[in-house]
């Protein structure tokens, strides 16, 4: 008699920016992906429809075996919002009616959107055992890192531009519960603090550039930190902060309109395209001081009130790397977890784990100790792309393959790496990579301005084995995946220019042989060469999002200009070489 295994699936979904699906099996992690890697937008908001689509095929399941579904937000809690239209009308009535405008459009679009998801969902794909829920944003976040984290007991520190209303929250994960502890609400935000900051230096904070502050931060002096701590963003006493809108708006920042207060101490703001000073350089080591100083401060709270060592921190502002360092080093944490997709796209693994554990009460079984959960493609389907594309490739074993790239590499070649499952979060981790040398100083100026045609100053980071990093940075460091900046020891900064800011600082990845071992392979080669355990990394794209496909690798090939691409066992070389 035969009888069928049943198993639990769940599936989380974030549909409003970053938008991702993940998908759980009894407990375990089976797929996450975020939609603009298929969509090919970045930032992709909407529904994840080829996210969604891929979780079940990797499954090899459809929506009716799926049992549970549930959402990042909490489409009907907008009261907050509505008090916030009302402050603005009187700080300035033009962004009134702006907001207003843009909260009828919001409403329409996604939030009384999310309300009919289910019913989309069953007319559109079959299936209606599900049960759907809509969860907390922030509680989303939070499970997002404790429930996949190696800590039985731990402080979560969650932070990001704003959930339904919540901007940050201190709770304490025990086992498979999670306790709020504090929320602190709108406007009191840290990333629209931040944001605001971007778009007052000429960024765009709706592309994401918060990242280009923190770099210019390594290269100015806090001139103006005085100015953001205390009129800014400030705090009370009580482990809590308050950002005053009165002098800079996230709302009003985003349409480049600032305070005169602002602009009185700070000068003009830099527009769009203008070329960066020391002046600029300065406000961005400011604000990212003043982000820093408040968020050790509340840390020092959320110690006291949980007494554990132990911290997840989850949350768009969460990827500020250089802040993490400064937590790691200066926080009374003694050990710190955050997960690759701790932005809002991680908010749907956050979705399927708060369901498996907090609400449906399973233990914990799973910990997230790599990235590699998207989509994968056979030497078949890879030969098939470069055929097509009339590019003459070799297909090589790893023994003779890695030993090349490595060459290459050490030759002075960019090379586009791609292989395995694609990682789930910002970071390029060794699957879809361009990797280059990182002795050589000259690769950051070509790979940022000729290669990734972004700014000068984007700092470039390296992989390097497990086992070096004590070597690199003078104490072990372990950081899968690259979400933290240490110092470089001072012996090794001339080693390895590329991958050294300005500040003499690295944003490691330290790769693991266990959990990506071709890669830790190949950078095994590169050492035997050249006595260095490690290679610049840098994500595999070109003003577009991360490569998903092997069509995606070869158009970015084509239309860009680095050295040789591997599809996993296949080399195409650039003609001219
Ligand atoms: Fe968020």
């Amino acid at each position: 008699m035969a009888y069928e295994i049943w198993h639990m699936y769940i599936l989380g979904l974030t549909t409003l920016g970053d938008s991702a699906a993940s998908l759980i099996c009894d407990g375990k992690l089976i797929a996450a992906a975020e939609e603009e890697r298929f969509s090919r937008v970045k930032h992709h908001s909407g529904f994840p429809y080829n996210a969604m689509q891929f979780c079940l095929d990797q499954a090899g399941i459809g929506i009716g075996d799926v049992e549970h579904v549930s959402l990042y937000w909490k489409p009907w809690i907008l009261g907050h919002k509505a008090v916030q239209a009302l402050k603005s009308l009187v700080i300035s009535p033009d962004m009134f009616s702006a907001r207003v405008d843009r909260g009828v459009a919001q409403v329409s679009d996604s939030y009384l959107g999310m309300l009919k998801l289910p019913r989309m969902i069953r007319r559109r794909y079959g299936g209606s055992g599900f049960r759907f829920r809509y969860l907390e944003h922030h509680l989303c976040h939070a499970a997002s890192a404790f429930l996949v984290s190696p800590f039985e007991s731990a402080a979560i520190f969650t932070m990001d531009g704003t959930g339904e209303e919540t901007t940050t929250m201190f709770s304490h994960g025990r086992g498979t519960r999670i306790d709020p502890l504090k929320r602190i609400k709108l406007p009191h935000s840290l990333g629209q603090f931040y944001s605001a900051v971007t778009n007052l230096l000429g960024f765009d904070m709706f592309g994401g550039d918060e990242w280009k502050v923190m770099g210019l931060a390594a290269y100015g002096e806090p001139e103006f930190y005085e100015f953001f701590s205390r009129r800014v963003l400030t705090t009370n006493g009580n482990y809590d902060f308050h950002v005053n809108i009165r002098v800079l708006d996230h709302h009003l920042a985003k349409r480049y309109q600032f305070s005169d207060e602002a602009l009185e101490a700070l000068g003009p703001a830099r527009r769009p395209g203008e070329p960066i000073n020391e002046r600029h350089q300065n406000i961005a080591a400011s604000a990212q001081k003043a982000l820093e100083d408040v968020v050790l401060y509340l840390l020092e709270g959320l110690h006291r009130q949980t007494g554990e060592e132990n911290l997840c921190l989850a949350g768009g502002v969460a990827f500020n790397s250089v802040m993490n360092g400064r937590i790691i080093n200066e926080s009374p944490f003694k050990r710190v977890f955050i997960q690759p997709a701790a932005g809002d796209a991680g908010c749907s693994l956050g979705a399927a784990f708060l369901t498996h554990n907090t609400i449906l009460k399973n233990q914990r079984v799973f910990e997230m100790d790599h990235a590699y959960w998207g989509p994968r493609f056979s030497n078949e389907e890879c030969a098939g792309a470069l055929g097509a594309s009339g590019l003459k490739f070799e297909t090589l074993p790893d023994e003779d393959l890695l030993p090349r790239v490595a060459r290459m590499l050490a030759g002075g070649a960019i090379v586009g790496w791609f292989q395995g499952r694609m990682e789930f979060g910002p970071r390029a981790l060794g699957n879809r990579s361009f990797l280059a040398d990182p002795r050589r100083a000259d690769m950051r100026e070509l790979l940022n301005q000729k290669v990734k045609l972004r700014e000068w100053f984007r700092p470039l980071a390296p992989s390097m084995t497990e086992e070096s990093s004590a070597e690199i940075f003078g104490v072990h460091r372990n950081d899968p995946f690259m979400v933290t900046v240490f110092t470089v020891a001072e012996d090794q900064r001339a080693r390895i220019p590329a991958v050294v800011h300005v500040d003499n600082t690295a944003r490691p990845q330290t790769v693991s042989r266990e959990t990506n071992p071709r890669y830790w392979n190949l950078i095994k080669e590169f050492e035997r060469l050249t006595g260095v355990t490690a290679l610049l990394n840098t994500s595999f794209n070109v003003q577009e999002p991360i490569v998903c496909s092997p069509n995606d690798a070869v158009r970015t090939f084509k239309g860009a200009s680095f050295d040789a691409l591997v599809l996993e066992n296949l080399l195409a070389l650039r003609p001219e070489q």
